[in-house]
């Protein structure tokens, strides 16, 4: 297979012919696959069906403390899930809060309550100093940019590389502007890249020095704890590198089970500062009496402790590895030698970031709908929806079983193929 900048005008015709050929070829399937949000497919949420039955007596129900957690009370959650999460996150038990079922939801009120309250320290709300505006590594995760565009928050986008967002970048801005309030980070296994921040990059964001004082950082440790191989990609702990430093109120971390347990049944995580905490839990305590403790405890009585939860992601791994090897290799394989695109090989996570040709990405989204394949929309993955090279695309290998993720990228490595081939000839 050859390179196709390389291909005389009549070989890219005829090149075009035999890839048309296998996509009418994938049209007559009548294909019905899913592979646009990175959710868990069914095996893996099976591995967490015992938790379920962790708790069935009504003695299962009590916290360590005596309380029972079939009632009112504790709005930081119960203390034996406060030292799980915080021996998973590497941060003392009394500097996070454990929360209902989904990070976004704590991400969402954590801009919000800035928005309406300050991040506290005496700071004015953010709604009342003007237009704010957040930094947004890209690509990155489209919900993050939809929390700013629903809440009037201007994007800017901020170039990802292989070790992180562009520091020069996030240095220069966040010291020019003080309408700059936030930047959102994916630091481990980053959607849809699969980049995990280097220790440069995480030290130089622990020295950050922005004009704002109430400048934060949205850490998003989604994928903490979701290795596809043994040697998992290491992270520097922000929280503790900031901690006792003028910056430690800056850093506000993240993290769930969602994909660890049950997607959308889970338990989060908030963690900061203890003065953070403690202001959090005073605008909390307006909204909640308190999150699901009976989930906590299930939880608690599932994993007993860390190691347990990182032994259920160990089962994971080994469903979902196969998963991105298929995808992987046939990229690799079928679609490396024309010289067209390039992909990140990540080591965790959930995602394979794909970029095609320039100016091809809406294009191969519609050939693949065609064909009976959904993926995220070509754009998704920047600030607006607007991919100025229209270039990223994000494959998502998990929910679909394997023996459907073989024909599904299949069928996207004759899309890009295609679509490179009709911009290549328009030329
Ligand atoms: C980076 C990132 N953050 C948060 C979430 C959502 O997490 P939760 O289910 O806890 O709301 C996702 C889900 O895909 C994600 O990729």
């Amino acid at each position: 297979m050859a390179n196709y900048n390389t291909l005389t005008i009549e070989q890219l015709k005829t090149e075009r012919e035999s890839v048309l050929a296998d996509y009418r070829k994938y049209l007559a399937m009548h294909l019905s696959l899913d592979m646009s949000r990175g959710k868990p497919d069914r095996r893996q949420i099976d591995l967490s069906q015992a938790m379920l039955g962790a708790i069935t007596a009504p003695e299962d129900c009590f916290s360590e403390t005596g309380l029972d957690c079939r009632n009112y009370g504790l709005l930081d959650g119960i203390p034996e899930a406060k030292r799980l999460f915080a021996a998973l996150m590497d941060h003392a038990p009394d500097r996070l809060i454990v929360c209902g079922n989904s990070s976004l939801n704590i991400m969402y009120d954590t801009v919000m309550r800035f928005m309406l309250y300050g991040v506290g320290h005496g700071c004015a709300p953010w709604v009342k100093q003007g237009q704010i505006r957040f930094l947004c590594p890209a690509p990155g995760y489209d919900r993050h940019f939809a929390i700013c565009e629903s809440m009037g928050i201007e994007m800017i986008p901020i170039p990802m590389t292989p070790t992180g967002p562009d520091m020069d970048e996030v240095e220069r801005l966040t010291a020019l502007d003080p309408s700059i309030k936030g930047i959102w980070c994916v630091p481990k296994y980053s959607n849809p890249e699969g980049v995990t921040y280097s220790e440069e990059t995480v030290r130089r964001f622990a020295a950050l020095s922005p004009a704002a004082p109430d400048f934060r950082i949205f850490w998003d440790n989604a994928y903490i704890i979701h290795d596809l191989y043994e040697d998992g990609d290491p992270l520097l702990n922000l929280l503790n590198l900031v901690e006792g430093t003028p910056q430690e109120d800056m850093v506000y971390e993240f993290m769930s089970t969602s994909k660890i347990t049950f997607p959308g049944s889970g338990v989060s995580v908030i963690a900061s500062s203890r003065g953070n905490i403690e202001y959090i839990k005073t605008l909390m305590a307006v909204q909640t009496i308190g999150c699901d403790k009976l989930n906590m405890i299930r939880h608690v009585k599932f994993f007993k402790d860390a190691d347990g939860v990182r032994a259920h992601m160990r089962r994971h791994a080994d469903l979902i590895r196969p998963k991105f090897e298929t995808v992987l290799s046939k990229l690799d394989r079928d679609l490396a030698p024309c010289g067209i695109a390039s992909w990140t090989h990540p080591r965790g996570g959930y995602f394979i970031s794909l970029n095609v040709m320039p100016g091809c990405a809406r294009h191969v989204w519609q050939l693949m709908k065609r064909a009976g394949v959904v993926m995220t929309s070509a754009g998704a993955t920047y600030p607006y929806g607007h991919d100025p090279a229209d270039a990223n695309l994000r494959i998502a290998p998990t929910f679909p079983p394997l023996s459907e993720i073989g024909i599904a990228t299949d069928v996207l490595v004759t899309s890009v193929k295609l679509a490179a081939l009709e911009k290549l000839l328009e030329k």
